[in-house]
């Protein structure tokens, strides 16, 4: 059977991170997967998922099986962190996932039984696992323009003309915050304006959520998908616990299905507890358990929202010394924007070749679309960085 098989072309994020590991420079630069590091290069586990772990640990009487969705508590509790007060909780269908990838297959999944011919339109340029999981699906994908590389921020006109032009019943996948991998996020007013586009053209939006609270704040990062959940009936929501929490290898993910009616919850709660039992029978718990009791308990909570604030700001100064050192190395505002893009990411507008001298000649790793990850630098790092980004790109 498998003589004549041929492996895919591995994924281009995770290609960057194994070429990192082979590579023995003692200097290199990590500026590829998207994982939060301190400056000193670690990614920690978090204070409050410790002391929430100790507890499980202690608490925790069975290893029995929870339910094929998942932990009605965690859901509860995660998906009141997403949602706030914005939904009636019994127009909601919730499901945990193994990740945040994890709750995005199993949103396309859903989309696949409810409307086979549905198309998802991903933003240009997306997450790649976005339209690699859609083609697996053999589901039909389009992308709407969302980022002008000329300019280095959203390319507002093309968004709004394309999502013009999205038919009912499709579906259109938007990023929460800390857009992948640009960057370059929607204002209040956008969000507002998609929701009026959407709801108007009876389109499905779809908002895959795995920054929470590196942009600008836990609350202010969902104010946008809480004022579209007030605007349109019906809303998919993927919720990723790996960098809000640094859980990345416990996957733990939340698919929250917003429907119309609470009948229609009630069935839409029925099919994907059936979509997880085809894929896997029942999620995982452990990261899930450690998420609920940190935001059931006020002191662990409060603790997680002071390291998770440290978190954003040391990013948001890397974000800021790299910007600064472009500055001084060009002589030029030409990489400013930088400052006023959110998260992990952001694209320098490098070509492929731009970015392979880079690894080659100065060992600094990004993805081959120029994507780095602002939380790879250190105050050591940042002006050779720059450095080297000016002399790759002038
Ligand atoms: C990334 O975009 O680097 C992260 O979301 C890790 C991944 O799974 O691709």
């Amino acid at each position: 059977m498998f003589e004549h098989h041929r492996a895919p072309a591995p994924d281009p994020i995770l290609r960057v991170m194994q070429e990192f590991a082979e590579d023995p420079r003692p200097d290199k630069v990590d500026l590829g997967v998207g994982v939060y590091r301190t400056a000193d290069g670690r990614t920690p586990v978090m204070r409050a998922v410790k002391a929430a772990e100790r507890r499980v640990l202690e608490t925790q009487q069975t290893k029995g099986y929870v339910a094929l969705a998942g932990d009605p508590a965690f859901h509860a509790a995660l998906g009141g962190l997403v949602l706030g007060q914005a939904v009636a909780p019994d127009r909601l269908a919730a499901l945990a996932t193994p990740g945040g990838t994890g709750a995005v297959r199993q949103a396309f999944e859903l989309i696949r039984t409810a409307k086979p011919d549905a198309t998802v339109w991903t933003s240009a340029p997306t997450w790649p696992n976005h339209g690699a999981i859609l083609d697996t699906l053999g589901m039909p994908r389009r992308s709407y323009r969302y980022y002008s590389p000329d300019t280095s921020e959203l390319d507002r006109d093309g968004l709004f003309q394309d999502l013009a032009s999205v038919g009912a019943g499709d579906v259109v996948l938007l990023h929460g915050c800390c857009h992948n991998p640009t960057g370059a996020d929607l204002s209040l007013a956008d969000w507002q304006a998609i929701g009026r586009t959407l709801s108007q053209r009876g389109v499905l939006p779809m908002v895959d959520l795995a920054y929470q609270g590196f942009a600008t704040g836990i609350e202010t990062d969902v104010a946008g998908l809480r004022l579209l959940c007030s605007m349109v009936p019906e809303v998919l929501v993927t919720v990723s616990a790996s960098k809000t929490f640094g859980l990345y290898r416990d996957r733990v993910g939340l698919l929250l299905a917003i429907c119309g009616t609470p009948g229609a919850a009630r069935a839409v709660q029925g099919s994907l507890a059936w979509i997880n039992r085809q894929s896997y029978a029942f999620p995982p718990d452990h990261g899930a358990r450690v998420v609920t009791e940190i935001l059931s308990d006020a002191d662990l909570r409060a603790d997680w929202e002071a390291e998770l604030m440290g978190m954003r700001y040391r990013i948001r100064a890397m974000r800021h010394a790299l910007a600064d050192a472009l500055r001084r190395e060009t002589n030029t505002d030409r990489f400013d924007w930088l400052r006023a893009q959110n998260g992990l990411f952001s694209r320098l507008p490098a070509t492929a070749d731009q970015v392979e001298a880079l690894r080659r000649e100065h060992a600094i790793y990004m993805v081959g679309d120029g994507r780095i990850n602002l939380a790879g630098l250190t105050p050591d790092t940042a002006d050779r960085t720059a450095r080297a980004i000016a002399s790759a790109l002038s």
